[in-house]
């Protein structure tokens, strides 16, 4: 940490309460929010990590619409899955707070009132969209449409997820309401907008200050800054009835925009988890607050949140904003509504205590830079060839060799070679150099540095092999064996960040209380005759092909199912009662003639033997049947529906035909010769 700040505050993006928590979201800013915060409390610093759940915004209604719930009970049992499976994983939130807490509209509601009382905000009366079916405004997720930027078709009113673009849902081509489908019209309302055109001056100047934040974020900044007519006025105000209302007069039946509450959210929830301290955290210049984020909400906490902070003047403001780039997964980008992901409680069904493993896998994998892919594959070969073979398989060879050759007591160490003395040196450096990685938001970097220190213990037990010297020179395979055992101490200690279930085993291990960081600098951690345990578990389990085929499996499945889903196949209609039902009376038929109504494409008149009669029934299969391959066909008919009068034939009933996804037409039939005509169906 600069030497200037006293503590740190680091926040990770508040997570839409309206799905479980896949490995995307773990990737992008859970997990190196949690690695960082984990690394700087081992150095004994002052942090505090802060989350919680993002309840309101239109993403909250659209999910309770679909699952035919309350918004309240959507947030209600997804801040729950949420919450759970991030403490499964082990990120170590000091707080996981929610947007629906009173503390948190209290908060909200206060900030909007203290802006508002300053007149930071311009009240507008604009068009906005409206969809006259649903009888409501479209705002953010409501309303989709082309993005004038860079022409995706699926951008959101708020958002274009393909180009990154900031979009106000007027902006929109060929706008759609994702309520009813409908092409809404436009409507004037009234909003009270944040002004950030005139705000732009020192927001850039702001900007400018930050060259050291990590160029994907810095130039993503630089290039809203400069492009185009720069920044634009934007509302903070919506008409919905989910949210915290707006708090002042005249704004009745309107709500906060979820991006102006949700990132007050991370002062509320410091609130809640210090309500007498809070304040240091957020108004002393000495702290320094970080807010890791996906690279999706870059333009709201490098731009946005800080000129409402500005606006407001109390706080301090973001000191640095690491976002990553997004995650893959096979190749396909992760997608709630497809089920193409991860999900984390899923994953631990499959993989139980492999937490770890996961947790590896993304950070060694991190979309920092650039977009990155998750693969099956790939997880098996960081678990059974890096963890296994590099990290696990070293302590291993340790505590067994320690056990078999000195009762689990670790030996003690005399006179060093002058090899020993580079490999105690390089050591001592290891969390320095994984510190500094971490420092710089480079998380890939830190953990191959961690891994490091693993391979180097390994390439000490290959070179000096102490298995060999208990027979030939005892004293030295003591020193060599106080060596292996001092960097697996180091390992326990500068692992902790990345593997936190591991480092808990192998302090357990090694039979020590956990250390912190700086104690990794020095080589002595495990005093001569200190005792450790006497097993040496497997710490990473082999993943075999089975395992990875089976998640592959899986996703094959979804695609198949997306694909089939694709097709559109109709709803199911409403509910109908036995008693409507059995009004219809339906027998098995056979056609004893069949010709084209003149005149028309679709239409065949059928002569049909009933059982009871024989009547005749203009079809409309002449798309799918020729009249000569169709006579002495078994067909099911409706014999008690009312006639009707087609194309000058009285139709007498109506042939049953099963009609799939591309509309095309085929006889519903008996599949057993024993139905003859009249046969009830039912
Ligand atoms: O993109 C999202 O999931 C948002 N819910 C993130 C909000 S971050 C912060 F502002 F709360
Ligand atoms: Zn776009």
């Amino acid at each position: 940490m600069p030497n200037s700040f006293k503590r740190t505050l680091v926040t990770a993006a508040l997570p839409y309460a309206n799905g479980p928590v896949h490995i995307g979201h773990l990737a992008g800013c859970y997990l190196p929010s949690d690695i960082y915060v984990r690394y700087l409390r081992s150095k004994g610093e002052d942090v505090r990590f802060i989350c919680g759940s993002d309840e309101h915004g239109v993403p909250i209604t659209i999910k309770a619409k679909k699952e035919g719930i309350t918004p309240q009970q959507v947030v209600d049992k997804y801040h729950k899955i949420m919450g759970d499976s991030f403490k499964e994983f082990g990120i170590s939130f000091d707080v996981y707070s929610r947007t629906s807490s009173k503390i948190h509209h209290q908060t909200a509601s206060d900030f909007f009132k203290t802006l508002y009382d300053k007149g930071s905000f311009t009240e507008q009366v604009t068009e906005q969209y409206f969809d006259t079916e649903a009888g409501q405004f479209l705002a953010d997720r409501y309303i989709t449409g082309e993005c004038p930027k860079c022409a995706n078709p699926e951008a959101y009113g708020d958002q274009c997820e393909r180009c990154g673009s900031t979009l106000n849902a007027t902006d929109l081509i060929n706008p759609k309401s994702t309520l009813s489908g409908s092409v809404p019209v436009k409507k004037e309302t009234k909003n009270w907008f944040l002004p950030l055109d005139k705000l732009q001056p020192k927001i850039a100047d702001y900007i400018g200050k930050h060259a050291d934040w990590k160029s994907n974020v810095y130039g993503q900044c630089k290039s809203w800054l400069e492009s185009g007519d720069g920044l634009q006025p934007r509302a903070m105000t919506r008409d919905l009835n989910w949210g915290v209302p707006v708090p002042v007069k005249g704004a009745e039946g309107k709500v906060l925009y979820v991006w102006f509450d949700a990132p007050i959210g991370y002062i509320s929830a410091t609130k809640e988890l210090l309500p007498n301290d809070w304040e240091k955290y957020w108004k002393d210049k000495d702290t320094r607050l970080i807010h890791f984020i996906g690279k999706d909400n870059i333009v709201f906490h490098c731009l946005i949140f800080p000129a409402m902070l500005m606006e407001h003047g109390d706080f301090i403001l973001p000191d640095n904003v690491p976002a990553n780039e997004f995650l893959n997964l096979e190749g396909d980008k992760i997608s709630t509504s497809r089920n193409w992901a991860v999900w984390l409680h899923e994953y631990l069904l499959d993989f139980k205590d492999k937490q770890d493993v996961l947790r590896y896998t993304l950070c060694a994998n991190a979309p920092e830079t650039k977009d990155n892919d998750f693969t099956w594959k790939d997880f098996q070969i960081k678990n059974n060839s890096e963890l296994g073979d590099i990290l696990g398989n070293f302590i291993n060879r340790v505590i067994v060799l320690t056990n078999k050759n000195h009762n689990g007591l670790v030996p003690e160490a005399s006179e060093y070679t002058k090899q020993d003395l580079l490999i105690l040196e390089e050591v001592a450096k290891a969390p320095e150099k994984i510190g500094a990685s971490l420092e710089k938001f480079r998380f890939r970097e830190a953990l191959g540095e961690m891994m490091n220190l693993a391979r180097l213990g390994n390439k000490y037990l290959a070179e000096q092999e102490p298995w060999k010297l208990i027979k030939s020179d005892e004293k030295r395979e003591k020193t060599v064996m106080n060596i292996a055992l001092q960097i697996s101490a180091n390992l326990a200690i500068v692992c902790e960040p990345f593997v936190p279930f591991t480092s808990k085993k192998l302090f357990e291990l090694l039979n020590l209380n956990p250390l912190k960081w700086n104690s990794a600098r020095n080589t002595n951690n495990l005093a001569a005759r200190h005792k450790i345990a006497s097993d040496a578990p497997i710490l990473f389990s082999k993943i075999e092909d089975n395992d990875v085929q089976l998640q592959l499996e899986k996703l094959s499945n979804t695609k198949k199912q997306n694909a089939s889903e694709n097709t559109s196949i109709p709803k199911a209609k409403a509910e109908t009662s036995f008693d409507d039902f059995n009004k219809m009376d339906i027998r098995v038929g056979t056609i004893l003639e069949a010709e084209r109504v003149p005149k028309t494409d679709k239409l065949l008149k059928l002569k049909i033997d009933t059982g009871f009669d024989k009547r005749t029934v203009v079809s409309g299969i002449a798309e799918w049947y020729k009249p000569e391959d169709i006579i002495g066909k078994k067909v099911s008919i409706l014999v008690n529906l009312a006639p009707r009068k087609i194309k000058g034939i009285e139709s007498m009933g109506m042939i049953l035909m099963a009609e799939n996804a591309q509309g095309e037409l085929s006889f519903v039939i008996p599949t057993k010769d024993n139905s003859n005509n009249g046969s009830i169906i039912k």
